[in-house]
């Protein structure tokens, strides 16, 4: 694991947008994998200046998203497809149709998320793929005791995460119970990895990443074991590691 502590939430935000920069530099084709919450925000903004200045094309980049909730209509404010659109997509030229979210309201969730793994495998597979991390570990939706071995499929919300979500709607009953992610295989088989924290409160789940131990019940600790993987976190998201 690549570790990189920076100074603050606008420092890491810069330092992931370069490598993402990077990335489509030098592979125009360049498939991504993209998240969503609060932490991504800030490299979105950095990735459309960079676009607005000339310095990045996204004409042939691909990109796919790791979740979205389960019967939130894409048009619904907290839908991921929503979130995607008002913090990137609109800005840029990526082609609507190179754009990858999994649909929280096809008639079949299971043979959507076959669907889903299904254009990630066509695409040739995720070349950067970006995460961020919750309170307690997960990636994507993947809550802890998730199976490392699992690919795209539906999950229930853990309650910590429910919480979490809560202040993005009007109350906690609203909050969606569960989601469709992409699973820890499908994070896993990435070629590269950017994970993100920033704030105390990622403080225990980023130690747990780094230094503790492998376990599904920190899902992230798995990208311990992964060869290509950069860890950015601010310094108040750092001041629990133990290396
Ligand atoms: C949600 C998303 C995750 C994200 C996490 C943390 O659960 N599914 O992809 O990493 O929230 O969100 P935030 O960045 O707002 O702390």
């Amino acid at each position: 694991m690549n570790i990189i502590v920076v100074k603050d939430y606008s420092e890491m935000s810069r330092k992931a947008a370069h490598l993402f920069v990077g990335q489509i530099l030098q592979k125009p084709n360049s498939v991504l994998g993209l998240a969503t919450g609060s932490t991504p925000v800030g490299l979105y903004k950095e990735l459309i200046k960079f676009y607005k200045e000339g310095m990045i094309d996204f004409e042939n980049v691909i990109a796919f998203n790791l979740d979205e909730y389960l019967n939130l209509d894409p048009t619904h404010e907290q839908s991921y497809a929503r979130f995607m659109e008002e913090n990137l997509f609109q800005f840029i030229n990526m082609k609507e149709k190179n754009h990858h979210i999994p649909s929280g309201t096809a008639l079949e969730f299971e043979a959507e998320c076959d669907r889903y793994e299904e254009l990630i495998h066509n695409a040739g597979g995720i070349d950067l793929q970006i995460l961020g991390i919750g309170r307690n570990g997960h990636i994507g939706f993947n809550e802890p005791d998730i199976k490392f071995e699992a690919i795209t499929h539906i999950v229930q919300l853990d309650e910590q995460t429910i919480n979490d979500n809560a202040r993005f709607f009007n109350n906690i009953e609203e909050v969606p119970k569960t989601a469709i992610s992409m699973g820890i295989k499908t994070i896993m088989q990435s070629r590269g990895i950017i994970l993100l924290a920033s704030g105390k409160e990622k403080a225990d789940a980023v130690a747990g990443m780094v230094s503790g131990k492998i376990t599904p019940e920190l899902p992230a600790s798995v990208l311990q074991l992964h060869p290509n993987v950069t860890i950015i976190v601010d310094e108040a998201a750092a001041s629990k590691i133990n290396l």
